[in-house]
């Protein structure tokens, strides 16, 4: 068990306490001490003919339980059930769904081809269907569902759970040494052709009735990946003009080819070295030279400074008439502590550097401070979970205060997933539900399991790979 030395957030039991803490650590965070149930997180978004009846977001999360024909499987449409309960109007993406089999970052992952499309068609109709059951036979007027299409990259695999099938954007000195079997990078004639796979996967998104897709670039999968291949030689590669040449592709592929369908983007907008678990067991960052491959480096905190990347790209991406993004950081693979904030590291990574508030407050400062250069684009922040009973505080205010335009919520969903709807009611919280950050839902696929909140959702905690899952994060594999 981890001997991580900060304070739990469940201690912080008054605003005043949760205030000192922030302050005596100097962590820039702020909330609202009450949270209005008709406040700002009630009040709906209209946009463009679109509308979205709260600022409350399902985050992507997928569950590793697809079949191996990318088709979902019980599991998976009871999670999709449980975001339609949630009450949250926006549904960014449901989950990662590989638009081809060499791209599926598991032997499980969902995979959007002609064989599947009624199954993956059937999730959204599943996701409708629990709203409206829980909310009234027209309350889907205002809820907005996208899906998710992306290709895993570097972190491709496909056939067997615990063996890599890279596909690289470019190669990187450190990253390409935890591949001991070697990294295959893609040609441009092989991007080329992936950017059809895109569109064709968009094209059957659409007939399935999902009003967007989101082309994924964030976690060092490949749509980011191709975003830091400065050492990549050729068109995809070297200048950030070039670098952003896929992700561009795809999206002018995918409006030309099916008008009708939103086009949105997931970004890591901000990124760090990869980290490595010292022999106390924290992480540290690995030694650089300063000339590996990346998106929105940040060195010294200087966020100011990372976000040039994503300035270019944002400025980009408006350009071509995208006008939804939803911030992220990093990559749960090689620096965890930025993208999930957790008190407990995942089997695969590291006792927290810092106070893992620290790194919420992080993405929310990047999501504010693109807000504020960005007033015409909607933004979705992300790395909520971990303020836990103080989400809906802090939420209130960044969104009330126009930092924000979304809440989005991971984690959280998985063990208590109507925490939206009890909120927008004015209801206590269950304290029980809220997650904690065990990370049982990450440790769970690296031992080829299945992923789900096994600690709090009674319904996970009541299967066989429960037990498994909880010994390994006491004591170790
Ligand atoms: C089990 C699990 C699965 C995830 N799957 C995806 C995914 O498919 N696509 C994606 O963009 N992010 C995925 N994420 C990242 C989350 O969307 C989110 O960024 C992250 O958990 C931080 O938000 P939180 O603090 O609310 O959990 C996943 C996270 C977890 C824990």
């Amino acid at each position: 068990m981890s001997q991580t030395p900060y304070p739990r957030v469940a201690s912080l039991k008054t605003a005043a306490a949760f205030r000192a803490h922030l302050a005596q650590s100097n962590i820039p965070l702020q909330f609202d001490d009450t949270v209005a149930a008709s406040g700002a997180l009630a009040q709906p978004l209209e946009i463009d003919g679109v509308r979205v009846g709260n600022r409350f977001c399902i985050l992507p999360m997928e569950g590793w339980d697809g079949t191996s024909s990318g088709e979902p499987t019980g599991l998976t449409r009871r999670r999709w059930r449980n975001f339609g309960i949630s009450g949250a109007k926006l549904i960014w993406g449901g989950e990662a769904v590989a638009v081809r089999h060499d791209g599926r970052a598991n032997p499980n992952q969902l995979m959007l081809t002609p064989a599947t499309q009624t199954s993956i068609a059937g999730l959204r109709d599943e996701l409708i269907g629990a709203h409206r059951e829980r909310f009234g036979s027209n309350a889907d007027g205002d809820l907005f569902v996208g899906l998710q299409i992306t290709h895993s990259g570097r972190f491709a695999r496909p056939d067997v759970w615990d063996q890599s099938a890279p596909l690289a954007a470019c190669h990187h000195p450190i990253l390409d040494r935890r591949f001991p079997n070697g990294v295959r990078v893609l040609t441009d004639e092989e991007l080329d052709r992936l950017v059809e796979d895109y569109v064709g996967a968009a094209r059957l998104a659409y007939d399935s009735g999902y009003q967007f897709v989101d082309a994924k670039a964030c976690h060092g999968y490949l749509g980011h990946e191709m975003l830091g291949a400065k050492t990549r030689p050729g068109r995809y590669g070297g200048s950030l003009e070039n670098r952003m040449r896929f992700i561009t592709q795809v999206i002018q592929g995918i409006q030309s080819a099916v008008p009708g369908l939103g086009v949105v983007v997931r970004v890591s907008i901000f990124d760090m070295v990869p980290h490595r678990k010292s022999a106390d067991g924290v992480g540290v960052p690995e030694q650089v030279s300063g000339d590996e491959p990346a998106f929105g480096l940040m060195t010294d905190e200087d966020m100011d400074h990372a976000l040039g990347d994503g300035r270019t790209l944002l400025r980009h991406l408006e350009r071509l008439g995208v006008k939804w993004i939803c911030t992220t950081a990093g990559s749960p693979y090689y620096n965890p502590h930025i993208q999930r904030p957790a008190f407990f590291p995942p089997l695969d990574g590291y006792a927290p550097p810092e106070d893992p508030l620290r790194g919420v407050a992080r993405q929310i400062d990047a999501t504010a401070r693109l807000k504020a250069e960005f007033p015409n684009l909607v933004f979705v922040g992300s790395a909520y979970s971990y303020l836990q009973e103080w989400l809906p505080n802090v939420g209130q205010y960044y969104v009330r205060n126009g930092h924000t335009d979304f809440v989005g919520l991971g984690r959280v969903v998985l063990s208590y997933p109507d925490l939206p709807a009890d909120v927008l009611s004015g209801r206590t919280l269950r304290r029980q539900a809220i997650c904690r950050t065990f990370s049982d839902c990450t440790t769970g696929p690296r031992l080829g399991m299945v992923s789900g909140c096994y600690p709090l959702d009674p319904f996970y905690e009541a299967r066989p790979e429960a037990e498994r899952v909880r010994t390994v994060r006491v004591k170790g594999r």
